[in-house]
This record gives structure tokens, C-alpha cells and sequence, in this order.
């Protein structure tokens, strides 16, 4: 059983420590917040204790590992005091605002020999489970190139998320970060993408830093190509949507509907994930993130113990950034 301290108790927070709760593999100790009556509230919601301090938190000998759940400009300074402190570390996306930033992240988990790890969750998702699935099982053959893109609307009321100094970037680092992720994840871990190239627009509302539109073009060491564009002016609503082509077929998926499609010469395959779906119609799509996180700190454990893992790792962590930093000419 691993004993997490949580560092952060805002919003994604609250389905983190559901996981926890759920988990047959983590417990939740202790949390921390910046905001004290925050934290307290937090730890009486879920049976924990509230720390008084960062410092108390990390001292704490009866927990492992630390989830990082704060915004991504506080994520190097926690990530690397929880790591200094010989605790494994899960971090919030993006692993930080730039890759340099990241780099000292990774750098102080292979100093102290810790494990590190970023929530790239949208690799536990139902529609994504199958298809890397029917990926696996050779159901498209050779990949030849992937095409994807995701967005919505962004509400300008969003707190933090348009302040390029907490985040680092815009689309790109919000759910772009995802999409870059689960691209990087099916080009294959081997095969890094070697060429990046990318753009940036802002039409909208020209927050500095912050692209509203980005895209990417990828093609990594095998010859495989990807392109991408992540979206906060998606005037048609949320979608997350990949395809992966192949010599012998297609597999897409969309994440929220959770929907995987196979077509072949064969025919067309769908996948609905009926519970998935429908617990999302009743419970909200947190009830999905739970799951996906419940599934996340399982293969956290696995990564712990030495074993194959699905998580992202720190490195993917940097790659997604150094990706979505690349797109807007500062890699
Ligand atoms: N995996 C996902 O799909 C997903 C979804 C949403 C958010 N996130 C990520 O999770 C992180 C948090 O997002 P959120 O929406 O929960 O933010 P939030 O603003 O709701 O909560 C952040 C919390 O961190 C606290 N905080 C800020 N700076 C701190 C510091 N230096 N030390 C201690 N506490 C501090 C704040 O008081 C607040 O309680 C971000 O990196 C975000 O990108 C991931």
C-alpha cells in the first residue's frame, strides 16, 4: 500500500482523493494547501490530516509519495522539494510551464532516485484503453500517421488558466497537453518524435502567451507522422478526438463520448462503452476521471516497483511540454 500527501486541494484535487479513497493499492494521509481553511476543510471532507506547512507535509515519514495538484507554477518548486525529501512524486499536467522547468523536475527525481511520474490520464479512459488494445493486437497493422485534435470554448472567467505566467502556454498546455500525450504514446515511447514543427494563433482573445489555437506537426525516428491541433475557440463545443492509420485500417476514438471505431476491408467495428457512458450521463464525466485515476495510481505502484507501466513518466511529461513549447517557437 503506498501513503500519498497531497499538495494542492483545489478542484482536480477532489477526484484525486476519491481515487485515493477508492484505491486497493493508495491511501491518502495528509493533505497541504496554501490557502489554510482549504486545506482543513479538504482533510475533515476526506478523513486526513491538513499540514501545516509544505515542509511538515514532506517531513511526514508515514507517507511515500506526493500528488502534485496545484497550478502548473508551483509544480518544479513541489515536484523537487517532495523528490529532495525521498518522496515519489505524481504530478498534475502539464509536468510544467517549460521544458527547462520540467528538466530540473526530472533531474532531482534521478538525484534522488524517486519516482516521477505525470497525470497524463486520459490514457486510462475507456475509448483509449481499447484502442491501444486493438493497436496492440495488430488490428491496424503498421501505423502510418496519426490525426488528431481537441478543444472548446474557453469560459474568460477561468481563474488562472489564461495567465500564461502560471501556465506557460495556452491550448497547448491545457487539454492540448493530453492530446499531445496520447499522440506521443501511439507514435511509440522508442521512437521520440525527432521533428517538430508548429504554429500558433490568437484571434480571440489575445491573452499574452496564451495561443487559442496550436498546431503541431510531428514525425519521429520509424518515418511516422502526426498532426495535431488543440483548441479553446471550438465554437462547435468539447471534443477530443484521435485516429490512428494504419497499413490494413483505422481505429478512432473520441474521449467524452468515450467511443473507439475499428474500420478495416472487413467492415466497421464500434465500441460504446455503454457503463462509461451512461455513468457519465448520471454522475458527470468526474465519475470517468475517478476511474481513469483510480487505474492511474495502479500502474503509479507498478512504475514504483520496477514493473512495465502504462503511466506517463516524467520523461513523457517533458516531451509533451517540449512539444507544445516548440509549436510556439520557444523549445
Ligand atoms: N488530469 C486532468 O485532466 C486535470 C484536470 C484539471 C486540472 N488539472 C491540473 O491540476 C492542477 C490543478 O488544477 P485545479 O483546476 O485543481 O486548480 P485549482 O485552482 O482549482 O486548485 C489549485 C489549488 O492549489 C492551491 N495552491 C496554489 N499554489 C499553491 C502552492 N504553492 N502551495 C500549495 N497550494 C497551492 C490553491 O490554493 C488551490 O486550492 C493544474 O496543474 C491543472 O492543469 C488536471
Amino acid at each position: 500500500m503506498l501513503h500519498f500527501g497531497l499538495v494542492g486541494c483545489g478542484s482536480i484535487a477532489q477526484q484525486r482523493a476519491q481515487a485515493l479513497a477508492a484505491s486497493p493499492v493508495a491511501r491518502l494521509r495528509a493533505v497541504y494547501d496554501a490557502d489554510p481553511a482549504r486545506a482543513s476543510a479538504f482533510a475533515q471532507q476526506f478523513h486526513v490530516e491538513a499540514a501545516p506547512s509544505l515542509d511538515a507535509l514532506l517531513a511526514r515519514p508515514d507517507i511515500d509519495a506526493i500528488v502534485v495538484s496545484t497550478p502548473p507554477d508551483s509544480h518544479a518548486p513541489i515536484a523537487i522539494a517532495a523528490l529532495n525529501a525521498g518522496k515519489h512524486v505524481l504530478c498534475e499536467k502539464p509536468l510544467a510551464r517549460t521544458p527547462d522547468e520540467a528538466r530540473l523536475i526530472l533531474d532531482a527525481a534521478a538525484r534522488n532516485a524517486r519516482t516521477l511520474a505525470t497525470g497524463f490520464n486520459f490514457r486510462f479512459y475507456p475509448s483509449v484503453a481499447k484502442a491501444r488494445e486493438l493497436f496492440q493486437s495488430g488490428a491496424i497493422g503498421e501505423l502510418d500517421h496519426i490525426r488528431a485534435s481537441c478543444g472548446y470554448r474557453i469560459d474568460p472567467a477561468s481563474g488562472w488558466l489564461h495567465d500564461a505566467s502560471i501556465t506557460g502556454g495556452g491550448a497547448l498546455q491545457d487539454n492540448g497537453i493530453h492530446l499531445i500525450d496520447t499522440v506521443l504514446h501511439f507514435l511509440g515511447d522508442a521512437t521520440d518524435a525527432t521533428e517538430i514543427h508548429g504554429h500558433t494563433t490568437s484571434s480571440l482573445h489575445h491573452w499574452p502567451g496564451c495561443e487559442e489555437n496550436g498546431f503541431l506537426l510531428l514525425r519521429n525516428a520509424a518515418g511516422r507522422v502526426a498532426t495535431l491541433q488543440a483548441s479553446w475557440t471550438e465554437w462547435a463545443g468539447y471534443h477530443f478526438r484521435v485516429e490512428l492509420h494504419g497499413a490494413l485500417g483505422l481505429i478512432r476514438f473520441t474521449c467524452f463520448p468515450m467511443v473507439t471505431e475499428l474500420i478495416t476491408a472487413q467492415g466497421r467495428q464500434r465500441f460504446l462503452h455503454p457503463h462509461a457512458n451512461l455513468m457519465e450521463k448520471l454522475k458527470s464525466y468526474r465519475w470517468i476521471v475517478v476511474q481513469s485515476f483510480l487505474r492511474e495510481f495502479e500502474e503509479f505502484a507498478r512504475l514504483i516497483a520496477g514493473q512495465p507501466s502504462l503511466i506517463a513518466t516524467g520523461h513523457d511529461g517533458w516531451r509533451a511540454v517540449h512539444a507544445a513549447a516548440a509549436a510556439r517557437g520557444r523549445a
